[in-house]
């Protein structure tokens, strides 16, 4: 099963996918594409092996259709099974998602549905919440929305900062994605909750 996956910027949840995909794994990564040429996780994904694209969004300015049809060519070129956004930080239009619809996965960092969109912890702690997390969830039109697949909770300290909350967070989505990614491959659409 070939995996490509989408990262803008560090890339920490695509290593860790990267690194999952070996031995019994039914997946291989085919290709790490990104929206700018200057995201660190290109250099990591070089080292580890994996193809390599860049497409700045940038020249497109609001031209998302312009955009998303040079970013199409790498990705059909690799001819992905599935397809992964790990901190992917560009809106899809419907276009795009339809055609992978059903195949294409993404991690947010919170417990959707509670705050699609951004400054997710930010948002939490200012609500007061006890708690916070991760989640990953089929891709559809309809922003960080689509069936959940997995998620998984960490505890909000008194004093956190937004920091603080990120930093815990993304050890749980460390977890979560590689384990997620491996049921989907095997077919199973059961949501995983750590
Ligand atoms: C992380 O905070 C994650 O929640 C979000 O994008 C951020 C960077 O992720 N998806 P990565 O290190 O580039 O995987």
């Amino acid at each position: 099963i070939r995996v490509a996956i989408l990262i803008s910027g560090g890339g920490s949840n695509m290593v860790r996918l990267v690194e999952s995909m070996v031995d019994d794994h039914p997946a291989r990564p085919v290709l790490i594409a990104s929206n700018d040429a200057g995201a660190a996780g290109l250099e990591k994904a070089a080292r580890m092996g994996v193809p390599t694209a860049a497409i700045d969004h940038r020249p497109y300015g609001k031209d998302r259709a312009a955009f998303e049809a040079e970013l199409l060519k790498p990705i059909l070129a690799a001819k992905p099974d599935i397809l992964c956004l790990a901190g992917f930080m560009r809106v899809l239009t419907p276009d795009f998602v339809a055609r992978f619809e059903g195949r294409m996965l993404n991690i947010h960092p919170s417990l959707l549905p509670k705050y699609p969109g951004l400054h997710t912890h930010k948002r939490a702690i200012e609500a007061g919440d006890a708690e916070a997390g991760c989640t990953v969830h089929e891709v559809t039109p309809v922003l960080d929305d689509g069936p959940i697949l997995g998620q998984a909770r960490v505890p909000i300290e008194t004093g956190d900062t937004p920091d603080d909350l990120a930093a815990r967070v993304l050890v749980q989505e460390h977890r979560l994605y590689p384990a997620v990614l491996r049921r989907f491959a095997e077919g199973n659409r059961e949501p995983l909750y750590l």
